[in-house]
């Protein structure tokens, strides 16, 4: 049945605490075919709705269809439809959103919308960042990765040849709505990868929701709407009380890319075609609990909880053969979380405990490797 044929639930609110840039966070099922939560965040009478060729086809109507039954009559609403994938997260993307704000003449009063996953939303949100020095911004976030991770905390951008995110802002919206329904149309892949950024939030945050994870998996992947729900606002609610916290990176906000230093690599050097990001991201969590164990003494049962989970979500928790030790490593060296020169990993101490550290032992990166069967060739 259609989403705006169904009744919607009434959506719960979270808000991200940022003074005057506070804004709120609306998660329920079928809430994108009822306007209200959005229509008091639209101030202007013109709207510009940024999605892709796979999502517009399935929600752009009725996003559409809401906004005009809430919006003054005469409201200006205008789409533009990008391709879809990562590899069109780039300036030209970029470049035709703009050209085509302006050649429908929108002023700096407009409201830019953001359907679509987290390529959608960082492109969008660069968009309205940039435009005309900044204009108001909506997240409508429809993956499960974008409505944990992506739609909050401001994080926008466009990739560089040379390597993911390079060009971006930090430019919060004024409101993100989660609409759970939709996720009933993502694929089961895209879906379980999305998952891998949930558990990451009870590694690095909360122990109890690890928990709770781990007795609600099931319904999880069943997709129950009170699961989903909840499993979405526990993850908004620690992302919005770190970047409350931190919102520009400075320290602790760096905690939520646990697993990303291997994970990026694996995704680079396997050329962006083998793994989502959320599996990739799987294999680096478990490395990056490997190399706490060695590092700060963690435990083997929560190296052996967080893998197990992991797997019982459908999730990757092991390099695959043949990659080569010094390209991994250097690969790793050119990350974008780099710091002065020193690799920077998020360690776990416990599970719902971590920490930032730029002073990993490189014997104990490499170990950690080694024995998760990457080969040296020399
Ligand atoms: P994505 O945007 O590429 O979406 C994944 C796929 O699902 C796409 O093919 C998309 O068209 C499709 N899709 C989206 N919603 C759907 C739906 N409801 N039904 C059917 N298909 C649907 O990928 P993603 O995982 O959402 O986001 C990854 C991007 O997010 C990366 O570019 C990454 O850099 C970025 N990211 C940004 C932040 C941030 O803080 N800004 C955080 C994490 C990731
Ligand atoms: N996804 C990491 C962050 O938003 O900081």
């Amino acid at each position: 049945m259609p989403a705006d044929m169904r009744a919607a639930s009434k959506p719960i609110e979270l808000r991200v605490d940022l003074k005057e840039r506070s804004y709120p966070i609306y998660i329920g099922r079928d809430i994108l075919g009822d306007g209200t939560c959005l229509a008091p965040y639209i101030p202007g009478n013109q709207v510009f709705i940024v999605t892709n060729e796979t999502v517009g086809p399935l929600y752009l109507q009725t996003l559409t269809n809401a906004l005009s039954i809430v919006l003054e009559p005469g409201c200006q609403i205008d789409e533009w439809v990008i391709p879809d994938g990562e590899i069109h997260k780039t300036l030209d993307t970029y470049r035709a959103v703009i050209d085509a704000l302006i050649a429908s003449r929108h002023d700096r009063s407009t409201t830019i919308i953001a359907l679509g996953g987290g390529v959608v939303g960082d492109i969008a949100g660069f968009v309205a960042a940039t435009y005309q020095r900044g204009v108001n911004f909506i997240q409508i976030p429809t993956t499960l990765l974008a409505q944990v991770d992506s739609s909050v905390g401001g994080k926008t951008g466009v990739n560089h040849t040379q390597g993911k995110n390079l060009i971006g802002s930090f430019y919060q919206p004024s409101c993100v709505l989660a609409d759970i329904g939709v996720l009933d149309t993502l694929p089961e892949r895209e879906y379980l990868a999305g998952l891998a950024e949930v558990i990451k939030y009870g590694v690095i945050a909360d122990s109890e929701f690890f928990s709770w994870l781990e007795d609600s998996l099931a319904g999880l992947r069943a997709k129950l709407s009170e699961v989903t729900a909840e499993a979405i606002l526990r993850c908004c609610r620690i992302k919005a009380s770190v970047v409350a916290r931190d919102e520009r990176e400075t320290g602790l906000r760096a905690i939520l890319n646990f697993g990303h230093t291997f994970g990026h690599a694996l995704e680079k050097i396997t050329r962006y075609e083998t793994y989502l990001h959320g599996e990739a991201v799987a294999i680096g969590m478990v490395l990056a609990m490997q190399l706490s164990r060695l590092s700060l003494g963690t435990s083997e049962a929560d190296v052996q909880r967080l893998s197990r989970l992991l797997t019982n979500a459908g999730l990757p928790v092991k390099l695959p053969e043949g990659l080569d030790l010094a390209e991994f490593l250097n690969t790793m060296s050119l990350d974008k979380k780099v710091h002065r020169g020193c690799m920077r990993f998020v360690l776990v101490e416990r599970l719902g405990r971590a920490q930032v550290s730029d002073e990993v032992d490189p014997e104990a990166v490499e170990r950690v490797l080694l024995s998760s069967g990457l080969s040296t060739h020399d």
